[in-house]
């Protein structure tokens, strides 16, 4: 994810910003960039200086001698709009040159924004959504950059955290924020600003929180706070005491739980622009003629193989096409029935997972048309492919992936919709689909209160040897993916089957004390899921359930409630205690949740 740092104060502000950029570098990134106010008499001058790559190349950059002013602004990048590259790493300019912008988060409509700009005579350099930022304060201003900010920020639609510098205003950085973080950390006659508290935690520990569509005037003795429509807004100071560890983690204590409390967000982000109720879906998948296919192979390797077959129901229900998933390492060896009326569609977080990057190759030699799930822009995967659609999850750095499979699972079910309607499909049943997709963050962030409920259950059975995880369709997909993650981090025997198919063997191995986690969210199978699950009752076992259905029976032990949606998007919200429960039984076995052993973030070997 993107990083901002400024600086305004007594000090040569390049020292203070590398060192926040440093600090940030954590979070994953691709390219960096400064821009500092120099002053000479009482000129200022914006200069400059930006490359895709580490901060230690900005460093080292001998450009960077020449920075020498008191006030900057300073961005790590991680690509979004445009693969990483000297012209698309921040800050961003205006065609005037005089306002400099660093921007955390994705502007939804700047495809709208940047012709209006065009037809305004604007010239755009970068193929970023960041760069029409600059150039509508510039639009906008008359002399007053707060009137100008303000005017900007109601025409921006989605997420940013912005910083604007400009030899109008020397004394001044203006920040402003909705839906992505900044704070203002509170020095003595100088004052800092940053995506992320560990950027500036060297410096003090008092902040000031930024709320939704506010704006800061920070100067170096004096910080002022209004609202969109530039009422002065009065703020109180926290203090953070955080060591360098936790900081980093934002408070978290481990990068996967931090990544499973950022769901809410990255799904915002994944559905960004791409859906709203009274338009077609949009994705940037060209003129495909869908008509063509008479099957759609979904192949992948893991969690993202789990989000396939999460997305394999829609995919048949919507678009009425035969889908089949299947795992890279099998596909590639098994001489699948693939032709130019085959569309292969390959998922994968990292985009360098070598399975798939071989099951692709497969598929184009042989005719089919390749779209590609990424959420790493510019990886092998994106480049191999026919298409390419991201999530916009964020960097995953936790080995266990939870946030990419949500935002995985969102995308493709957007992908059905889409190409339910470039076949012609439109139906009421479609529409309402589209509601429940714009509901999801919202209920993302519900679910993750049932915390504490599941963190009780884990501590109840951590010690256990063997688990077992059973639903049915979709709760089956879900299932799969339940067991996996506890595999992974836990290092508990774990198996998920079908529950259907429990009595046809599995069943032999419950006993008096095994756990068995039902899922249980389809009005049509749960039912059949609870008889499964009193069958193990019967025999000894400890059982939870995550439904969002109105169960009535007192022989389970916990029952996770999570809010109702379309069965089609239940994954989505059923994993998530799953994810919480493999992460509380190996926090209380004392393992190292982040970097389970043997395992990698990115499995480039077969
Ligand atoms: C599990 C996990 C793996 C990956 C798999 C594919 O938590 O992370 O199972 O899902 O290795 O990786 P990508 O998605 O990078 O292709």
């Amino acid at each position: 994810m993107c990083g901002i740092v400024g600086y305004i104060g007594n000090k040569k502000a390049v020292p203070v910003l590398i060192n926040g950029l440093l600090s940030l570098e954590y979070r994953g990134y691709d390219s960096a960039g400064i821009a500092v106010l120099n002053q000479s008499n009482n000129e200022y001058d914006l200069k400059v200086v930006k490359d895709k790559g580490r901060v230690k190349n900005l460093e080292a950059n001998p450009e960077l001698d020449t920075l020498l002013g008191t006030t900057g602004i300073a961005h790590t990048r991680w690509a979004t709009h445009g693969m990483p590259s000297k012209e698309n790493s921040h800050p961003h300019l205006d065609n005037s040159k005089k306002f400099a912008v660093v921007h955390n988060g994705i502007i939804e409509n700047y495809v709208e924004l940047r012709k209006i700009l065009q037809d305004n005579g604007y010239t755009l350099y970068s193929e970023t959504d960041t760069e029409v930022i600059p150039n509508l304060i510039h639009m906008n201003y008359n002399g007053n950059i707060l009137e100008a900010v303000s005017k900007t920020m109601k025409l921006l639609k989605g997420s940013y955290a912005i910083e604007v510098i400009s030899p109008l205003f020397p004394d001044k950085i203006i920040v402003a924020k909705k839906d992505s973080p900044l704070v203002v950390g509170i020095g003595k006659n100088e004052n800092y600003v940053a995506s992320d508290i560990p950027a500036v935690l060297a410096h003090t520990n008092n902040f000031y929180f930024l709320d939704e569509q506010e704006i800061a005037v920070v100067e170096k003795d004096s910080i002022k706070f209004y609202d969109i429509n530039l009422k002065e807004v009065k703020k109180d100071i926290k203090n953070i005491e955080w060591d360098a560890e936790s900081s980093e983690k934002n408070g978290f204590e481990d990068y996967m739980l931090k990544e499973i409390y950022e769901q809410p967000q990255a799904i915002r982000e994944t559905i960004g622009s791409r859906l709203s109720l009274d338009e077609k879906v949009n994705l940037e998948l060209g003129n495909i003629d869908f008509t063509k296919f008479d099957k759609i192979y979904i192949v992948a390797c893991g969690t993202a193989m789990h989000a396939g077959i999460a997305a394999k129901y829609s995919l048949e229900k919507f678009c009425k096409i035969p889908t089949e998933v299947d795992m890279a390492s099998e596909f590639r060896y098994r001489n699948p029935l693939v032709n130019e009326h085959t569309l292969c569609i390959f998922i994968s977080q990292s985009g360098e997972t070598a399975d798939t990057i071989a099951a692709l190759r497969l598929a184009k030699e042989a005719g089919a048309t390749t779209i590609s799930v990424v959420n790493v822009i510019g990886s092998s995967i994106t480049r191999l492919s026919d298409y390419t659609i991201y999530t916009h999850a964020g960097p995953e750095i936790a080995v266990a992936s939870t946030k990419a499979y949500t935002c995985q699972v969102t995308l493709l079910n957007i992908l059905a919709i889409y190409i339910a309607e470039a076949l012609g499909y439109n139906s009421e049943e479609l529409n309402k689909f589209k509601v429940d997709l714009l509901e999801l963050p919202d209920k993302v962030k519900d679910v993750l209160e049932t915390m504490e409920q599941v963190k009780d259950f884990a501590e109840k059975v951590y010690t256990q040897k063997d688990l077992y995880f059973i639903g049915r369709g979709l709760d089956y997909a879900v299932s799969m993916e339940g067991s996996l993650k506890l595999k992974e981090i836990s290092y508990i025997h774990s198996e998920a089957y079908a529950a259907g198919e429990l009595k046809h063997g599995p069943i032999a191995l419950i006993e008096k004390g095994t756990t068995v986690i039902g899922v249980a969210t389809s009005p049509i199978t749960t039912e059949k899921t609870l008889s499964n699950l009193e069958e193990s009752i019967t025999r000894g076992a400890n059982v939870l359930v995550v439904t969002n259905q109105n169960i009535k029976n007192g022989k389970i032990d916990l029952m996770i409630h999570i809010p109702g949606t379309n069965p089609y998007l239940s994954p989505v919200l059923s994993v998530i205690p799953l994810q919480l429960f493999a992460y509380y039984i190996a926090k209380n076995k004392k393992l190292d949740v982040d970097k389970p052993r043997n395992l990698a973030k990115s499995v480039t070997v077969e």
